[in-house]
């Protein structure tokens, strides 16, 4: 039985099958819709989302399963006290395969540890976000046509996103990819990703607080929210959290086939006005993510 808590839990080669078979959805829906007949996905989120939950959800009703769960700790048992250990015991009586959320980094790990069934990460407070990075890999290679050989700036709150994080684990698998790290000295990349991701594994990386002096080096722009759910203190937030606003007048520099990201929900940080030039990408990437959960919900339920 596989669990997926770290984008490290699949190797590149799963990774390439899964955007394969994510292509292959895309193109024919059909051959999928009854994959999972039969099947239950718990969506068990202690923390809010839109995208990654109702995904998820989407993903199983497309394959043709099940779904129950519940979307806020406050409704679960764990209101009462009820451990995340447990509340996986439990819920491995009723559903086949566990997406959890939780605000606390390594809770999906213990849910694993005590799930009979597999348990993906969605999302485990500033530390990972691994179905997000799956997301974000199919769409650069349905952009790009590649995962390799390109530069990839990200660009905001890179302490407290785990997105970031996660894809920045999974490009380090990759040839020849240059990392441009955009962001306010209060919001720079954690050291443990620096020393034990990029210089390990000898990524080219630099950082630097302008957008527009990176912009035209950039294949990829991979903007982020600041995280103010994750500030100790609401008057940095407010300081920080429009650091970073891409408009058109920043894509002048840019390239003719930049492909903007963006995990969302955005506030303020990229302008609507980009939301109808060609290199915005993020509606994509929403839509890829169902696709690509689909294709990971039946890797680790064993369909064929
Ligand atoms: N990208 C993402 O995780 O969005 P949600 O918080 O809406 O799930």
């Amino acid at each position: 039985m596989r669990s997926l808590i770290d984008i490290k839990d699949l190797s590149l080669e799963e990774i390439d099958e899964l955007i394969e078979t994510a292509n292959d959805i895309i193109e024919n829906p059909e051959k999928y819709s009854q994959k999972c007949k039969g099947k239950k996905l718990a969506t068990l989120f202690f923390e809010p989302s839109t995208r990654t939950r109702l995904s998820f959800e989407a993903a199983m009703y497309e394959l043709g399963g099940n779904v129950l769960g519940f979307s806020e700790a406050n409704s679960s048992s764990a209101s009462k006290g009820e451990s995340v250990a447990d509340t996986s015991r439990v819920v491995s009586c009723y559903a086949d395969i566990i997406a959890m959320r939780h605000p606390k980094e390594g809770a999906p790990l213990v849910a694993s540890q005590n799930a009979s069934i597999p348990v993906i990460n969605a999302g485990d407070g500033g530390h990972n976000h691994p179905t997000q990075t799956l997301a974000d890999l199919l769409t650069i290679k349905r952009e790009k046509g590649r995962l390799d050989n390109f530069c990839i700036g990200f660009c905001g709150d890179l302490k407290f996103g785990r997105t970031v994080h996660s894809l920045i684990s999974a490009l380090s698998g990759y040839k020849n990819i240059k990392i441009i790290l955009i962001s306010p000295n209060e919001l720079v990349i954690p050291d443990y990703i620096k020393e034990e991701i990029l210089i390990k594994n000898n990524i080219e990386f630099v950082e630097t607080r302008s957008l527009e002096e990176a912009m035209p080096e950039l294949d990829v722009l991979y903007m982020t929210r600041v995280q103010g759910e994750r500030f100790f203190n609401e008057a940095d937030y407010i300081r920080l959290r429009d650091s970073y606003i891409l408009d058109l007048h920043k894509l002048e520099n840019a390239k003719k086939d930049l492909a903007i990201l963006h995990p969302l929900p955005r506030v303020n940080e990229i302008s609507v006005a980009v939301d109808d030039d060609k290199r915005a990408c993020y509606f994509k990437q929403v839509l890829n993510g169902k696709f690509i959960r689909m294709a990971l919900i039946m890797k680790l339920l064993e369909v064929k």
